[in-house]
């Protein structure tokens, strides 16, 4: 579809979408949909691991499942849940547990939001548009990623519920400049600097399997700009790439230039360090996602769950504060809740029940972990999103 028309069904899309949402996530919580038995066998975040395994080529599963170097950040994040532990309450009345809560103002049905991947036609040949059907469904949030393999118009005309856009700043601030205006007119609510790839990790897997994109799969937001940014695939690879396109210079003068060009509110995503934590409220900005990027950059990092409750001390409720990294269990989750995190985002887990399943995966997906959540917050005691405190956790 041409940018042009798209981006005509976009505005109405975008006030549909937005007149939709206030009702979506009030209403009472999604009643669970029947997957198909391949699905409905799925029965936790590992299974749909190893759904996708068996259904991606090698090059684009490990594109998916790697870390940088080691890989020793992408193990610490799991790892890192261990180094909780829950105290559950008794004897409170949980015949019904209630999920919904909002983000940014934008009402969800559960405190689990999608976070911002590249390339989601790996997975999938429907992409992005599927992921964001199946977001939608489950009456969360999907963040899109600037170098998503469907345009951000084309994502929003799908979605069914609400979006956030994932920035990547360029050397030609000027593509910035034009994807913030893009994002706004289709009806993003928020967007997302991420800040801790100013060139990419060292994704050794990406190396040993010589990954480059399938011919079919391009960088979809940026066909206006030209071939030089639409392929991703330079003859160093993937890092090669990004060292070439993107600006590696930015700075805290960066978010003040994002904040005259926008009126949404915006999210840093990639801050593990409390002083950052406290510059980025003083910046102005409204969200803070405490992020490793899923041990895919800096390896030998903290775990996020770790670096969540420093952050959230520093913030001291200026800023909405969520996490991702690891999450794979709804004690996970609620673990995170537990520290002062609004919401935990996923990635890996819905890229795996795309690919397991398209739309129906990602929902299926979605579906398991609102699942654990709803039964760890009951087991804990927990009717409530208000009743999760610090007092639930205590380290291991
Ligand atoms: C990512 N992530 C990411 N982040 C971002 O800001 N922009 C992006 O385009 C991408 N792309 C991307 C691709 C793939 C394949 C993965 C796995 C991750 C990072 C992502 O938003 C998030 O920080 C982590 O994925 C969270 O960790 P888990 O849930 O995957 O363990
Ligand atoms: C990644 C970049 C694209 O993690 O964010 O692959």
């Amino acid at each position: 579809m041409s940018t042009r028309r798209a981006m005509k069904k976009v505005s109405t899309a975008g006030a549909r979408r937005r007149a939709e949402q206030t009702t979506r996530a009030e209403s009472a919580r999604p009643t669970p949909r029947p997957a198909s038995s391949s699905l409905a066998a799925l029965l936790n975040v590992a299974d749909a691991e190893a759904a996708a395994r068996r259904a991606m080529p090698r090059g684009a599963f490990d594109y998916y499942a790697g870390g940088a170097e080691d890989e020793r950040t992408l193990a610490r994040n799991r790892d890192g849940m261990d180094r909780w532990v829950l105290l559950h309450r008794v004897l409170v009345d949980v015949s019904r547990v209630d999920l919904a809560t909002t983000a940014l103002g934008a009402p969800i049905a559960m405190p689990i939001c999608l976070a911002p991947a590249a390339f989601h036609r790996l997975a999938h040949k429907g992409g992005e548009a599927a992921t964001a059907r199946g977001a939608g469904s489950a009456g969360t949030l999907l963040t899109a990623s600037t170098i998503a393999s469907t345009s951000l118009e084309d994502i929003a005309v799908a979605a069914t519920g609400p979006l956030w856009f994932q920035l990547y700043i360029y050397k030609t601030r000027d593509i910035a400049r034009d994807l913030v205006a893009r994002a706004e007119q289709a009806g993003y609510r928020a967007l997302v600097l991420t800040v801790d790839t100013p060139m990419l990790g060292r994704r050794e897997r990406d190396f040993r399997n010589g990954f480059k994109l399938p011919p079919s799969v391009k960088m979809a937001n940026f066909e206006k700009y030209g071939d030089q940014f639409e392929r991703w695939n330079a003859p160093g690879g993937m890092a090669a790439r990004v060292h070439e396109l993107m600006d590696h210079s930015l700075t805290w003068e960066t978010v003040e230039w994002l904040r005259s060009v926008t009126s949404l509110p915006i999210v840093l995503k990639g801050i593990v360090r409390s002083d950052d934590a406290r510059r980025a409220v003083d910046a102005g900005v409204q969200g803070i996602i405490v992020s490793n990027h899923g041990g895919r950059q800096l390896d030998g990092g903290e775990a996020t769950i770790l670096a969540l409750p420093d952050v959230v001390d520093a913030v001291a409720g200026r800023a909405e504060v969520y996490v991702d990294g690891g999450f794979r269990r709804g004690s996970d989750i609620l673990k995170a809740l537990a520290l002062g995190a609004r919401a935990v985002f996923v990635g890996r887990p819905y890229l795996w029940g795309l690919a397991a399943g398209g739309e129906a995966g990602v929902l299926r997906v979605l579906d398991i972990l609102r699942g654990e959540l709803e039964l760890a917050m009951a087991l804990a005691g927990c009717a409530r999103l208000s009743d999760i405190d610090r007092s639930l956790v205590r380290p291991a």
